[in-house]
């Protein structure tokens, strides 16, 4: 099966832990792609869905998704997301898409959230995927700077490269930069997430501990869950 066959069927078995009338968050990326287009396609009654991403928004209207925002309805039953790495005790990096600013504040504000993904997204030891970091643009080579002793202490010599492509620096739907960290091995997750969030400039960082509650995983054999 293809990644991106493992991705589907994980989006599909995540819709239909959806029932009518909940509030929805809805992530970003093509795993919650899939379980974007699942969800609309089981037109379930008084559903509320709030998007973690100006494109994750403009597939959910697409697909006649009714939207909200985190404004009018601040808590959500359950959020749906997809991530880069799907670690240990379900230790999570995401923000490949540059989303994870939206994501964090949209998996924080639901009462369960559960993470989709392909069978290569789940590791041993997060830190092979590069760990993206949410960073102000005003002085942003101050606060790389910063991020690199932040890394050095912990034993990670790369230091955090700005995310560009081919128009210039990427910009999220905030307008902040990423800089993206090539950690190889994160020892220590709580302590790095906790160090990175005390430096001024950064906004987030792609860490997402202690806030999944269960994962469905994309397999040869179909879909495999996962729990802390
Ligand atoms: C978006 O910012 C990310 O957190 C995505 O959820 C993550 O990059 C996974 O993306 P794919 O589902 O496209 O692999």
């Amino acid at each position: 099966m293809s990644a991106d066959d493992q991705k589907r069927i994980a989006g599909e078995a995540a819709a239909l832990r959806v029932e009518a009338g909940m509030k929805v968050g809805l992530g970003t990326g093509s795993t919650a792609a899939w379980f974007v287009r699942a969800l609309a396609a089981r037109n379930l009654p008084d559903l509320r869905c709030v998007p973690t991403s100006e494109a994750t928004a403009d597939l959910a209207r697409e697909l006649g998704l009714t939207l909200a925002t985190l404004e009018d309805t601040p808590r959500l039953d359950l959020t749906v997301d997809g991530a880069d790495e799907v670690g240990p005790g379900l230790a999570l990096i995401k923000g490949g898409g540059a989303a994870l600013l939206r994501e964090k504040l949209v998996w924080e504000a639901s009462d369960r959230c559960i993470v989709i993904a392909d069978a290569a997204k789940v590791v041993k030891t997060l830190g092979a995927f590069p760990l993206p970091i949410e960073v102000v643009a005003f002085g942003h080579k101050t606060t790389g700077n910063r991020i690199a002793d932040v890394l050095a202490d912990h034993d990670i010599t790369m230091p955090a490269r700005v995310r560009t492509a081919e128009r210039g620096l990427v910009r999220t739907d905030g307008g902040n930069l990423i800089y993206d960290a090539r950690c190889g091995a994160i020892t220590d997750p709580s302590r790095l997430a906790d160090d990175l969030k005390l430096i001024t400039g950064v906004v987030e960082h792609g860490l997402f501990l202690d806030l999944a509650d269960e994962a469905i995983i994309g397999t040869d054999d179909g879909v495999e869950v996962l729990v802390p």
